[in-house]
């Protein structure tokens, strides 16, 4: 059977890593495996290396701490990801910016809380919330050197309902989330 690998980075809750390993880790698509074959996080604490366990996985922890500088934490990354030799990258809530050291050299794709290119940074929720537009959404799109910036690939928006409270905003984002960014991998990668 044909093989399709995938890394999966994040940072913290690990939500979307649940949902990618439940969803698309280990099934078959068009005749196509897709196996999580490298999962790296930043954060030694983080609940999502808990959740991977559950699925048998260990997560390598790369603390950005623990390098000088951006460009030095990104040199260890793109070297732990190349030898996996994996077919795509996924970053699931992973808070790092990346530089070109990165996005030069691997093919990744970002989940975004919001409808890009409205709101992007690390405050989507909130801001698109506070905007007091209709509509929120979340956006998958390719990483490259700009924040939040490249190529779209899904988007989903719902409507703000009446008297919706932040809460209530950030969990129809976060339904969404669960379902888009695993139908974009399976897109890319199974066709
Ligand atoms: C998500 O809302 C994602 O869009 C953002 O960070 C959050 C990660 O959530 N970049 P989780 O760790 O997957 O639960």
């Amino acid at each position: 059977m044909f093989i399709k690998k995938i890394a999966i980075l994040f940072s913290g809750n690990g939500s979307n890593l649940e949902n990618i390993l439940q969803k698309v880790h280990n099934r078959v698509f068009n005749g196509i495996k897709i196996e999580c074959a490298l999962l790296i996080c930043n954060k030694k604490d983080a609940f999502g290396i808990e959740r991977a366990k559950k699925f048998g996985l260990e997560t390598m922890i790369i603390e950005n701490n623990k390098f000088q500088n951006r460009e030095e934490f990104d040199k260890k990354l793109v070297e732990v990801i190349k030898k996996a030799n994996v077919d795509l990258v996924i970053l699931a809530g992973f808070m790092r910016i990346l530089t070109p050291i990165f996005t030069n050299r691997i093919k990744a794709i970002n989940l975004h809380p919001s409808i890009l290119p409205l709101f992007k940074g690390a405050n989507a929720i909130k801001e698109s919330f506070e905007s007091g537009m209709m509509l929120g959404g979340v956006s998958v799109h390719y990483v490259s050197e700009e924040l939040d910036g490249g190529k779209l690939i899904k988007q989903r928006a719902f409507e703000r309902t009446r008297d919706m409270s932040l809460d209530e905003w950030e969990e129809q984002i976060h339904k969404i989330e669960h379902e888009l960014l695993s139908e974009a991998i399976i897109e890319i990668l199974c066709g």
